[in-house]
């Protein structure tokens, strides 16, 4: 869920504790209970304590809690640290998620790494498990894992238009999501199988990569063979145009006539994925500019706009950095050189569009 330690309490006697607190005294009295209690928090162990052991457990990160109760032993007046307590209490007995995904509201202090600025730098690809870097061309986990919790909740169907080596379904099948893949080339529907075959399923969800074309593809259908009649996400993450060829195939989106048939295209892709798409779920379109003679073409903007034509609400236009780590260091020298000759700017950002079905 978090980057921060997880700390298993038996959730009975931590909510007890707390309880308890709430009907010291005098203020001085509660913060002696709260620093013995950080003192003891000091000493335990990642996720077992030994009153863990029996009843229903709890599990709260430590800087999480460490930080809850440094607030209330800083509140100016009982009353106020009251609240706090009350607070925590709930964040602890109660969960409180909103319609389109698991986050649990009472506790959203917790959820330190989901990203919710529209500016995003990370440094590293997460290379955990069946991730690799090895397919040129495929996004970092992150884009998928954001989305994921962000926009769904466990059991949800997800749709990855162009699926590639996998790393939608890699992701959901950590998350507890049901992915299903659409990708034009066999071998690498093949590629892809193979890696989320090497990746655990805990939670048994269906994970599947389909041949096809995503601009005719009957998606009605495709979801008919699983039972299901919608999904609750759709990413995409198309060639952007021309920039890598990744097949000699006619249909492949890199392969388009020109600018304006591989935007026409991008719409007809999202509009027909948003046929199955649930009312009020979003659509996440990963794209990229590019040069064309020394112009920039702002691929990014123009398919934003094609997939506003078919009717889809805005919610967001994240700018993502990424790093050409595999270019030498004087590949990125010449490019620099250039750059300052030809009065143009060396892309490190890419979009990832985020729009909702009305
Ligand atoms: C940018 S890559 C996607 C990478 C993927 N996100 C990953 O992490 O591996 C685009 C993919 O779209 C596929 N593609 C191109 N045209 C397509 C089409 N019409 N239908 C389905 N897939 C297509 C390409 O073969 C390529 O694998």
């Amino acid at each position: 869920m978090s980057t921060d330690e997880p700390l298993r309490f038996n959730a009975v006697s931590l909510l007890e504790r707390l309880s308890q607190w709430k009907e010291s005294e005098s203020l001085a009295l509660l913060r002696q209970g709260l620093a013995a209690f950080k003192a003891e928090l000091a000493l335990a162990v990642s996720s077992c304590p030994a009153d863990a052991s029996d009843g229903a457990s709890v599990e709260l990160g430590r800087r999480y809690l460490e930080r809850e109760l440094d607030q209330i032993a800083a509140a100016l007046t009982l009353e106020r640290a009251r609240y706090y307590l009350e607070r925590l209490i709930r964040a602890i007995s109660e969960v409180r998620t909103g319609a389109i995904n698991d986050i649990n509201l009472n506790r959203w202090k917790e959820y330190e790494d989901l990203l919710t600025d529209s500016l995003w730098l990370i440094d590293r690809r997460d290379d955990s498990g069946a991730h690799t870097a090895g397919y040129w061309g495929n996004f970092i986990p992150q884009i998928p894992n954001q989305m994921m919790r962000r926009y769904t909740k466990k059991g949800d169907w997800v749709l990855d238009t162009f699926a590639g080596s996998g790393t939608t379904l890699i992701e959901g099948q950590r998350l507890g999501r049901n992915t299903l893949g659409i990708e034009l080339q066999a071998r690498m529907v093949a590629y892809a199988k193979g890696l989320i075959e090497v990746e655990p399923n805990p939670h048994k969800v269906v994970r599947d990569v389909v041949q096809g074309n995503s601009a005719t593809l009957d998606y009605h259908e495709l979801l008919a063979r699983y039972g299901q009649r919608s999904v609750q996400l759709v990413i995409m993450h198309p060639p952007y145009f021309d920039i890598i060829p990744f097949s000699d195939d006619p249909d492949d989106l890199s392969n388009a006539a020109s600018v304006d048939h591989f935007l026409t295209l991008m719409g007809t892709i999202a509009e027909r994925a948003g046929e199955v798409l649930d009312r009020g779920r979003y659509l996440v379109v990963v794209i990229g500019d590019k040069y064309t003679r020394g112009e920039w073409v702002p691929l990014g903007f123009q398919v934003m706009n094609a997939i506003l034509d078919k009717g889809f609400a805005l919610k967001s236009i994240i700018v993502k950095n990424f790093e050409t780590t595999t270019a030498k260091r004087e590949q990125k020298e010449l490019w620099r050189y250039r750059a300052l000759v030809g009065g143009f700017y060396i892309f490190k950002h890419e979009y990832i569009l985020l729009f909702k079905k009305r």
